[in-house]
């Protein structure tokens, strides 16, 4: 039998390139490598963590989800699309999980207690500072021994592992022990070059931007401040002082083409002639929105595709979660058994 990885998101809005470079660009690899089960969670009890939303807002980000996936190339045919919800055996597996893990180990957390930090406690809710236990269990629940992503979740990752151990040391051996993955890109920064690319702050490119959104932010992402003609020497980076604390800002075009530029040889010459003066920036905007558009080309039609399909889209969750729900629940009657949840007269 393959062994199983299992992934996620919270349905909550467009993903961007930062989603690809973090997380979805090796998920593709990872299915297309045949190697691996593959079980690809959209978490919509834990998007509840964040506040009230809309509840027909939710029920539409979890299509949007899909179909953002299925652009990006995740297949439905080999692999499984899971709805969290559809799966009460979620709630189950957490609740029981949250009586064997401690609140110290909940609070050493790193993911965890930055985003506690922007959090007041009275507006705290139990769900969200529980959320990591949650997350043990949607990795647990289908037995997952890999879950590829983003560097912020590997706290949640390595907090899974302590939950499989411990467990099976005091029930017995149900879990095999997850390990993490992380994507290529541990941290891509937004076309601002201030921060983490993030759809709270304005500063994303979008997988299901139209070629002329790409080009105008590309256009507007920061570069060179002091480099004035084409023939100025160029900076890679750049220091700025703000209210007395000193941040290097990359050039963002440079820092995007780091990553997805696939001819890195060419690119580094480029990048000496730009040191040197000669290059302008506009070429290398220029460079870098055709980089894009090819490379959001397959996305592009693929979506077309499947926004003119949207039944594919809802079998796709439907089968997917049907799959992970037979798993679920043979998890469950395990969980069950070890801890001797069992009825009385069967
Ligand atoms: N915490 C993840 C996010 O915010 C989503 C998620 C839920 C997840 N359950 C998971 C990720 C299990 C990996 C494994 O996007």
């Amino acid at each position: 039998m393959k062994q199983r990885i299992l992934t996620g998101m919270r349905p909550s809005g467009k993903l961007h390139l930062g989603h690809w470079g973090g997380a979805l660009e090796q998920w593709v690899e990872l299915q297309n490598s045949n190697q691996y089960d593959c079980f690809w969670l959209i978490a919509d009890y834990q998007v509840l963590s964040d506040h009230i939303i809309d509840p027909n807002v939710i029920r539409q980000s979890v299509i949007d989800v899909a179909i953002d996936w299925l652009a990006a190339g995740l297949d439905p045919e080999g692999t499984s699309f899971v709805v969290q919800s559809y799966i009460p055996e979620h709630a189950e597996l957490a609740m029981l999980m949250s009586f064997i893990m401690k609140v110290n180990e909940l609070e050493r957390n790193p993911t965890l207690k930055e985003e506690l930090k922007e959090r007041s406690r009275d507006q705290l809710t139990v769900g969200f500072y529980a959320y990591p236990v949650s997350q043990i269990a949607d990795i647990l629940l289908p037995r997952a021994h890999l879950v590829p992503v983003g560097q912020d979740q590997v706290p949640h990752i390595e907090f899974a592992r302590l939950a499989a151990r411990r467990f099976n040391n005091i029930y017995g051996e149900v879990f095999p022990e997850p390990h993490a993955k992380v994507g290529r890109v541990a941290r891509l920064v937004g076309i601002d070059g201030d921060a983490k690319m993030s759809k709270h702050l304005g500063n994303a490119i979008y997988l299901s931007d139209d070629p002329k959104t790409v080009a105008k932010k590309v256009m507007n992402m920061f570069t060179d401040p002091l480099k004035k003609t084409v023939a100025d020497p160029g900076h890679l980076e750049h220091s700025l002082a703000t209210d007395g604390v000193v941040r290097m800002k990359p050039h963002v075009p440079f820092h995007y083409l780091d990553y997805f530029d696939p001819d890195q040889d060419d690119l580094k010459d480029f990048k000496e002639r730009y040191v040197k003066g000669g290059v302008g920036d506009t070429e290398v905007k220029q460079r870098l929105i055709k980089l894009l558009n090819t490379f959001l080309a397959p996305i592009r039609a693929r979506r077309v595709y499947y926004e003119a399909h949207p039944t594919l889209v809802v079998e796709a969750l439907v089968s997917g979660t049907a799959r992970a729900k037979t798993i679920a629940q043979q998890t469950m009657e395990e969980v069950r058994e070890a801890m001797r949840i069992t009825r009385y007269g069967e």
